[in-house]
């Protein structure tokens, strides 16, 4: 018998409302252990068993698998000869809010494998958390026309056991292994709740165990919890070989696939896809999808360049700037910090003297992107001027650069990189800490002082 806590997964010996290891209350849960489940001691295909002073040939580099589905590929890593995808029993963890699109996208990667596979050799996809009726209207967007079920290698298995899993991967190793979702799964050795810290620890060790000696690639979904966090992280992990989060505003059709851990690749890809009628579409060019539409030439719009991970992106963002009713001037920032929002005001309040005191300001990133990166400072600070001037910017500028305490316009990283991409997309008047120094300088330039 172990005493749990739920969020952290540190032991107690003693049961205590309060989890002296990461502060949460009531996380504490009694888990007891009986004795491991038979199954556990079959041994099949002992010419692959680990064992213990049996040295492994290490080869240098593995077989990789596509997805069928080229901004995944990229996220899940290349072997520098071209080949990108998934590793041959590489284990990995797909997260994010429910509804966000993780069954949608991985169905579309089991069914693209499934298509392909010959050989009597079959994708297996473990569904714990719908019932076949929500599985069948899935299906029937992203099945091409025509195509049925029964003809492609692709076995859904209904079950939340994981011992059971674990022996039908014995019986016949699938090409590929999704999970769905991690939560769902449950041994009947614990006697601790599906979704618990417990359950899900044993369940995902039992499932790697098996997929490793046999080679499996394996996706498991897992949930997030209400602070953002997979449920679980802590022990999920050092037990898998990557972590995606899949998020977006779920009112906008805009889904990012970003990498949070990655063994076999690097960890600043992102993946850009759009949820569409028929499953996610691939967004092989950000910065177009983002400017369409946008309202460049209209005062308080401005464009600029950020990075996500690796890939410079542009993409459009909006002040308003409007006299006040309230004792306390709101602040809002939609995809940007508060605290950006309020700095922001503060230097171009002080530094070009812009009369922002008794204005409500809303800054927002159009496209429902989330930006941590300060290479758009530069862009809002203008676009807010802009929005003050009522005076719209020079048509095809764009702006990149992080803005300093003094009102200095400071470099960004990868700045060749985005001005590459500005180019290519005919932003020809490019401001940044190259061409002007100040912001003051700056915006007496384009007259918004
Ligand atoms: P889903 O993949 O079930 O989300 P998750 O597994 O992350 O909880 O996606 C759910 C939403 O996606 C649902 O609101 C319907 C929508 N959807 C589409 O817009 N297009 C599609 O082709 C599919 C299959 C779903
Ligand atoms: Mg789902």
């Amino acid at each position: 018998m172990s005493l749990i806590c739920q969020n952290c997964g540190a032991s107690y010996a003693k049961w205590q409302g309060h989890c002296d290891q990461c502060g949460q209350w009531n996380t504490i849960i009694e888990e007891i252990a009986t004795k491991p489940h038979k199954s556990k001691k079959k041994i099949i295909r002992s010419d692959l068993v680990w064992s213990v002073g049996q040295a492994q040939t290490l080869k240098a580099d593995f077989q990789r698998f596509s997805t069928g589905i080229t901004e995944f590929d990229r996220c899940l890593g290349s072997d520098g000869a071209g080949a990108t995808g998934v590793v041959q029993g590489e284990v990995v963890l797909i997260g994010g809010e429910p509804g966000i699109g993780k069954s949608t996208l991985l169905t579309q990667v089991v069914l693209n494998l499934a298509r392909e596979l010959k050989g009597g050799r079959r994708v297996m996809y473990v569904c714990g958390e719908e019932s076949p009726p929500q599985i069948n209207l899935r299906l029937k967007r992203l099945l091409r026309r025509g195509e049925k079920l029964a003809d492609l290698a692709l076995d859904y298995v209904l079950t939340t056991d994981a011992d059971e899993i674990v022996t039908l991967i014995q019986q016949q190793p699938p090409a590929l292994l999704l999970v769905d979702s991690i939560q769902t799964l449950k041994t009947t050795d614990l006697l601790g709740p599906a979704g618990g810290l417990g359950q899900i620890k044993e369940t995902a060790e039992r499932i790697t165990k098996i997929v490793k000696i046999l080679g499996v690639p394996t996706f498991f979904i897992g949930h997030v919890t209400k602070d953002g966090t997979i449920a679980g992280p802590k022990i999920l992990e050092h037990l898998v070989d990557a972590i995606f989060d899949l998020s977006g505003e779920r009112s906008g059709d805009l889904r990012f696939l970003r990498t949070l851990k990655n063994r076999f690749g690097a960890t600043d890809e992102v993946g850009v896809f759009q949820m569409a009628e028929t499953g996610m579409v691939e967004v092989t060019n950000p910065s177009e999808y983002f400017l369409q539409g946008s309202q460049t030439g209209v005062p308080g719009s401005s464009v600029v360049c950020i990075l996500e991970g690796t890939r410079p992106l542009l993409t459009e963002v909006q002040a308003l700037v409007a006299p006040s009713q309230l004792a306390m001037p709101r602040r809002v920032g939609r995809g940007i910090d508060l605290s950006r929002v309020q700095v922001l005001a503060a230097v171009l309040g002080k530094h070009c003297g812009l009369p922002l005191g008794i204005s409500d300001i809303f800054l927002s990133v159009v496209g429902g992107m989330k930006v941590q990166e300060s290479g758009i400072d530069l862009g809002l600070a203008v676009a807010l001027a802009s929005s003050v001037a009522q005076r719209a910017l020079p048509r095809q500028s764009i702006f990149i650069g992080e803005v300093g305490l003094m009102g200095e316009i400071r470099a960004v990283s990868a700045y060749q990189r985005r001005l590459k991409e500005a180019r290519r997309l005919g932003y020809t008047q490019i401001y940044s800490a190259k061409t002007h120094r100040n912001v003051p300088a700056l915006l007496q330039e384009l007259k918004l002082s």
